[in-house]
């Protein structure tokens, strides 16, 4: 069975009531963004890389095969994956393109740390990550010196970065906030010629940041400017253990916090500043909960019980303020809008229109189906609650966004009836075990 068949298999067996609620302890899948970046820098640096807990989810598993096909050799035994590492950017001709699925991280970050290489490569993606704007990472890395060939149309894959000889020290002020942009730029910078600097427009996640310290890496900033030393040695090889997705963790947060009864331990929950958005927006109203077994170190994380709300919410505001903290969580940061009291103002959002589907469209569409209020703005949403959702008459669809789909799933806990979601199996590009998970922790006391 492929991980799609199964994912649709295990949604067939979940059982969903009216009366149910999230029990126990839930160990959440772990941080995607640092398990791409723990297999890159393991990938360039010297000696092995160790990472404990990786993220089995199909778009790692995208960094992980083209990494692989680019001559680097990453083995992985139970809960642990040994990267060794080339000491540099020195990789092997592919003998195909690399293939990169769905993962939008993967194709960005690919383009800077494969812009000085003597051979061309080509990469290619499905029909989504097709239509998603590359230009953004390349236009500035031709700038100083990235050749690239676009096979298609212009900003999209696929696309060909060929042979370099030569990068410049990139002097750039990013016009948009994006990790992915900014990791790629840091990237080609360790490649360069002489010191970089990088302006960022507003907070962005820093795990490529932290990451490169901890690899041996010379990175500073400086009210929001970075400055990136080329690389005169190479990085040193890494034992790391990846924190748990906040990204992830929002949606049994959310449902804990909105199914009656419920008592939910979320365990190794990354608390990352740039990635605390969400859990910030609870706290500032002192939602039910506990942090224990706090951690510090490198990438800090700690475990978060969750207790039902007794008083509703009150509405949310969301802008360039804290967008960046929370740019992932705002389809599950939609739904919960639509429970608590007032008007919830989402804006500075007009980059989730280019995730893995436009989301502010998709979130409008599929929300107005259980019923809720809600308004697309140009770059937002509007969202008015509370409100008592409702069975939707026409089929509900996640467009193959595996954020949009967990939405769904949780809209259908609040309702307390399943019903079939399109596009479903997309749950695997992101959290491979979500739906086991919930079979697991729901329970109904009536039953
Ligand atoms: C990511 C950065 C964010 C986020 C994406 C992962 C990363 O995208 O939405 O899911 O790992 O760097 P942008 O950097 O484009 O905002």
């Amino acid at each position: 069975m492929t991980k799609s068949e199964q994912i649709q298999q295990q949604f067939k067996e979940l059982q969903i009531t009216p009366t149910q609620s999230l029990q126990g302890t839930y160990q959440t899948p772990s941080d995607k963004s640092i398990s791409h970046r723990a297999l890159i820098f393991g990938a360039i640096a010297k000696g092995q890389t160790v990472i404990n807990r990786l993220l089995p989810a199909a778009d790692v598993l995208r960094t992980k095969t083209a990494l692989q096909q680019l001559g680097v050799k990453i083995t992985t035994t139970g809960e642990q994956t040994t990267v060794e590492g080339q000491g540099g950017f020195k990789f092997k001709q592919p003998q195909q393109p690399l293939n990169l699925g769905n993962s939008g991280t993967t194709t960005r970050l690919f383009l800077g740390l494969l812009a000085k290489q003597a051979f061309p490569i080509t990469l290619v993606g499905d029909a989504s990550l097709s239509q998603r704007p590359m230009a953004r990472v390349v236009t500035p890395l031709q700038a100083v010196g990235m050749k690239v060939n676009y096979l298609n149309e212009f900003d999209q894959l696929p696309l060909t970065i060929l042979p370099n000889q030569h990068l410049q020290a990139l002097n750039y002020q990013m016009p948009i906030a994006s990790a992915q942009l900014k990791s790629a730029l840091i990237l080609a910078a360790l490649q360069a010629d002489q010191p970089s600097k990088i302006g960022q427009l507003a907070e962005s996640r820093n795990h490529t940041e932290l990451m490169l310290t901890q690899f041996g890496g010379n990175i500073n900033e400086k009210q929001r400017c970075l400055q990136i030393q080329p690389l005169i040695q190479p990085l040193i090889g890494q034992t790391l253990t990846v924190p748990g997705d906040p990204s992830t963790a929002a949606f049994l947060i959310t449902a804990a916090l909105l199914l009656p009864n419920s008592r939910l331990t979320v365990t190794n929950h990354s608390l990352n500043p740039t990635r605390t958005g969400f859990l910030q927006l609870l706290e500032a109203q002192h939602a039910p909960l506990t942090y224990l077994n706090k951690t510090t170190a490198g990438e800090p994380s700690a475990d978060i019980q969750i207790k039902t709300l007794i008083t509703p919410l009150k509405a949310f505001t969301i802008n360039q303020k804290n967008l960046g903290r929370l740019i992932d969580e705002i389809p599950i940061i939609s739904l919960l809008a639509t429970q608590v009291v007032g008007t919830t103002v989402i804006r500075d959002a007009h980059e989730l229109r280019y995730k893995e589907t436009d989301r502010l469209h998709v979130i409008a569409t599929e929300l107005t189906k259980f019923g809720a209020t809600i308004t697309e703005l140009p770059d937002g949403l509007q969202i008015t609650g509370p409100t008592q959702l409702k069975r939707p008459s026409v089929p509900l669809d996640a467009h193959q966004d595996h954020r949009i789909a967990m939405m769904l799933v949780v809209a259908e806990l609040l309702i307390g009836e399943k019903l079939p979601i399109a596009g479903i199996e997309s749950i695997a590009i992101s959290n491979p075990t979500f739906i086991k998970d919930l079979i697991s922790l729901l329970k109904d006391e009536n039953k």
